[in-house]
Order: C-alpha cells, then structure tokens, then sequence
C-alpha cells in the first residue's frame, strides 16, 4: 500500500535520511522505531511534502505522491496525526473535526460517525480543544485526521506525554481501528507496547534503517531488549 524507496531527505545542506526505504502492506500495522533524533518525524514529513528537499521515491496505492503538496497526498487516502498534534486550541472539538474533512469536502466523513467511535469527543464538542486534556486532545487530533477517510493513517508519537493509563488507551484505540480494516504506520517510544500491536517493524537509526523485522522478533531479540526495554 504504501512503498517508500531510497529515499534521502535533508534540511538544506544537512542530510538527515540515508536511502531509506519501507513498506506498509494492506491492514498492516507497522511500528517506527528509534531513539530521539533518528530522524523518525523527517520521514514522517517527507511523505506529506513537508521537507522541501528529498529524493528517492514514495508511492501510495500505486501512485507516484513522492514530494506531493500535504493537500493532495491527504487526497489520496493517507492521513497523517502529527508529533505536535497540531490542533486549533481556540476552536471548538467540531469545528477541529471539520477541518480534518477539510479536503474531501462532500464526501467528509459524518461528524456523526466519528462520535460513534470517539463518544467522549460528542460530550465535548462544544468545548475549545485547547481545554481538553493531553488523552483527549489525542483522540481528537486521531479522529481528525479519520475525517479526511484515509485508507492509511500514519501517527507520529501519538503517545507523548501521556500517563501511561491514557498510553493504553491510545494504543488499543490504534489497533481496534487496524481491525477495521485502516492500514497503520506507527511511530513510538513505547517499544514494548507498539511491537505488542504490530505486524513488522523497522528500526531507525542516525536516519538510517538497521533492522527490520516481524514485530514479536523483535520484541523477543536480546539486542533490542537491551537497547530499547533496557532488560
Ligand atoms: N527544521 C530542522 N532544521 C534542521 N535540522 C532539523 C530540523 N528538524 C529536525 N532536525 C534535525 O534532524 C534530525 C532528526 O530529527 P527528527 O526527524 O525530529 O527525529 P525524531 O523524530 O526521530 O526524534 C535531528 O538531528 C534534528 O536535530
Ligand atoms: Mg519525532
């Protein structure tokens, strides 16, 4: 579904991505690993057009979205819930919903819909997202980013800074929608609990991949115990 192929990507003259390259099959969940600063958001970015200097090429359900402008690659069926979250803390919980369907604008998904998998997003929907809590906020920019009907949602840390009740919740809400069917790439810093959820993995280091692998290898392997569980 989704096949990431050589790709480089750089901030101005610094290159951050060596000649990296994934896939994302139909249903996958597949988990992005690495420590901070392995360039994990870089290539997050990149697939959305968002780093203006990459190379190496990106293709979705067959076509060709390597540099595509983020409206367009969101157009084509995949979504994107980002490190920051990036939600409109002045607006309304409906009005950030809407915004989410934004680009498929009469065929958005019903408001209703997403009430449906979020309920506590319908109890606040009147409410200015900036007054939600961290796990709440969560939830809204996933269901967000679910308004724009994605084949495939790629969530960029969606844990952070989360109490590790609410880390729970985040990653059950991630693998129930997988059983619905939506393609998942999944970037954490919850190792155990990502690989846990996962089909494969890959592991991504100073911007390059140094392992990939079915996710319970990994979670079994002695080296990325140590590196990454500390036990
Ligand atoms: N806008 C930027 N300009 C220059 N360097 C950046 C920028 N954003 C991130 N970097 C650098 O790129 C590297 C990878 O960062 P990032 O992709 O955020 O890593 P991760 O998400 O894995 O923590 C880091 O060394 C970071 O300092
Ligand atoms: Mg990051």
């Amino acid at each position: 579904m989704l096949e990431v192929s050589n790709l480089n990507a750089f901030y101005s003259n610094l290159q951050i991505l060596w000649d990296v390259s994934l896939s994302v099959g139909d249903a996958e969940i597949v988990t992005l690993l690495g420590t901070n600063g392995a360039g994990k958001t870089t290539l997050v970015q990149s697939l959305f057009g968002f780093i203006p200097r990459i190379d190496g090429k990106v293709v979705f359900n067959g076509r060709d979205v390597t540099g595509m402008h983020p409206y367009d690659v969101v157009k084509e069926g995949l979504s994107l819930v980002p490190e920051k979250r990036e939600l409109f803390p002045k607006m309304t919980v409906a009005e950030n919903l809407e915004l989410g369907g934004y680009s498929r604008s009469g065929d958005a998904r019903d408001l209703e819909e997403i009430f449906e998998l979020f309920p506590v997003l319908q109890e606040r929907k009147t409410q200015l997202a900036g007054t939600l809590s961290g796990g709440e906020q969560q939830m809204l920019a996933i269901a967000r980013a679910l308004m724009a009907q994605p084949s495939m949602l790629i969530l960029d840390e969606p844990s952070l800074g989360l109490s590790p009740l609410l880390v729970g919740n985040v990653l059950d809400t991630v693998a129930r929608l997988n059983k619905d069917g939506l393609s998942i790439l999944l970037v954490e810093q919850n190792v155990e609990h990502a690989l846990e959820i996962s089909n494969r993995a890959y592991i991504l280091e100073n911007g390059r991949i140094i392992r990939e692998g079915d996710a319970q290898v990994l979670l079994h392997d002695d080296e990325i115990r140590t590196a990454y569980l500390g036990f």
